[in-house]
């Protein structure tokens, strides 16, 4: 083996054990079916078979939860701090008005990625005011389902440093 090669191979061994939260919010249970021209057609559960392989290859477990609920995503948060050690988050519509969702997410020292399939900028003036931007690590919007594969390559280069 190359040392190069080795010592990624270190590198991958040495995340093996940090575990990744992705939080899915409401509706985007829905996806495939929901407003495909704006959020596509491939559907929750493609894009979470997606992550947990992606997660194995990059050497991260992935676990996934969505929930529709306001007060079951802030318990989801609060128990991720014990457990996981980054988080990706779509919290769809409670992005622009969730305090509760901002006020647990504050709670963690791990890094947040924040997703939306859409461009939250090119949509209606209420979609623009996230309340969860500015305490994120950062943001990706605008590139459909892939964002959550780039959420999570993101997260993996932030716990290998
Ligand atoms: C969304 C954008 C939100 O404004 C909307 O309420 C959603 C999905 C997105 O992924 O583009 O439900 O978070």
């Amino acid at each position: 083996m190359s040392i190069k090669k080795n010592i990624k191979e270190q590198q991958k061994q040495s995340i093996e054990s940090h575990k990744v939260i992705v939080i899915h919010g409401p509706n985007l249970n829905m996806l495939g079916e929901r407003e495909p021209d704006k959020y596509g057609t491939v559907t929750l559960s493609d894009i979470n078979n997606g992550l947990v392989k992606l997660g194995e290859k990059l050497g991260l477990i992935v676990e996934t939860f969505q929930s529709n609920h306001e007060g079951l995503i802030v318990d989801k948060i609060q128990e991720t701090s014990k457990i996981y050690q980054g988080v990706i988050i779509n919290p769809a519509a409670y992005t622009h008005t969730s305090i509760a969702i901002r006020d647990a997410l504050l709670l963690l020292e791990v890094p947040i990625i924040e997703v939306h399939l859409s461009n939250i900028f090119k949509r209606e003036n209420f979609r623009h005011k996230s309340m969860i931007s500015d305490i994120a690590t950062g943001t990706l919007c605008g590139f459909g389902h892939l964002g959550y594969y780039m959420a999570l390559e993101a997260i993996s280069n932030l716990l290998i440093k």
